[in-house]
């Protein structure tokens, strides 16, 4: 699900840190498939991302067209398109989190002939937490929507998203 803090329009970033909100460096990349076959690297998919800050709060705290919102507003939020190996790639800061939700990033994929699709990713490390088990928004996902995070080079916590979109 898209939940209450999707702005539409963001501009294309992959440093979604703009504002430089203190954190844990992440970069989460990724590859996305498609195809007759679903495993036809797509090039040119159009990825949107979005999470909340350290402290679990989504800037802006709102929805809607990014035009609603003065520019200083918006962080953590970009959209990129893949590259010719359907790849993509997102530099910023690990979340935290908020309410009853385990931590998450959420995500949309839109690739032309094939089915659009809103989803959140979450932190295989949170697996069998008492967080990740009382989340019931999003009760039992799929084993691809559980990312490895682990740490890289330069304390930068690193995870790989494999997507595999439907022909439309
Ligand atoms: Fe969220």
């Amino acid at each position: 699900m898209e939940g209450p803090f999707f702005v539409r329009n963001v501009a294309p970033a992959v440093d979604i840190n703009m504002r430089r909100a203190r954190g844990k460096p992440m970069r989460v990349s990724g590859v996305v498939h498609g195809g007759v076959d679903g495993m036809t690297p797509l090039a040119g998919v159009k990825v949107e991302i979005w999470h909340c800050d350290s402290d679990g709060n989504y800037h802006p705290n709102g929805n809607g067209d990014v035009g609603r919102y003065h520019p200083a507003e918006i962080n953590l939020r970009g959209s990129t398109k893949t590259d010719a190996q359907g790849r993509f790639a997102f530099d910023s800061i690990v979340p935290g989190h908020y309410g009853a939700r385990r931590r998450h990033i959420h995500w949309r994929f839109e690739a032309s002939g094939h089915l659009a699709v809103t989803t959140q990713t979450y932190w295989l490390k949170d697996k069998g937490s008492l967080r990740a088990g009382a989340d019931f928004v999003d009760r039992n996902p799929e084993s691809c929507r559980w990312l490895a995070f682990a740490d890289g080079p330069r304390g930068v916590e690193e995870a790989l998203f494999t997507v595999q979109l439907i022909k439309a």
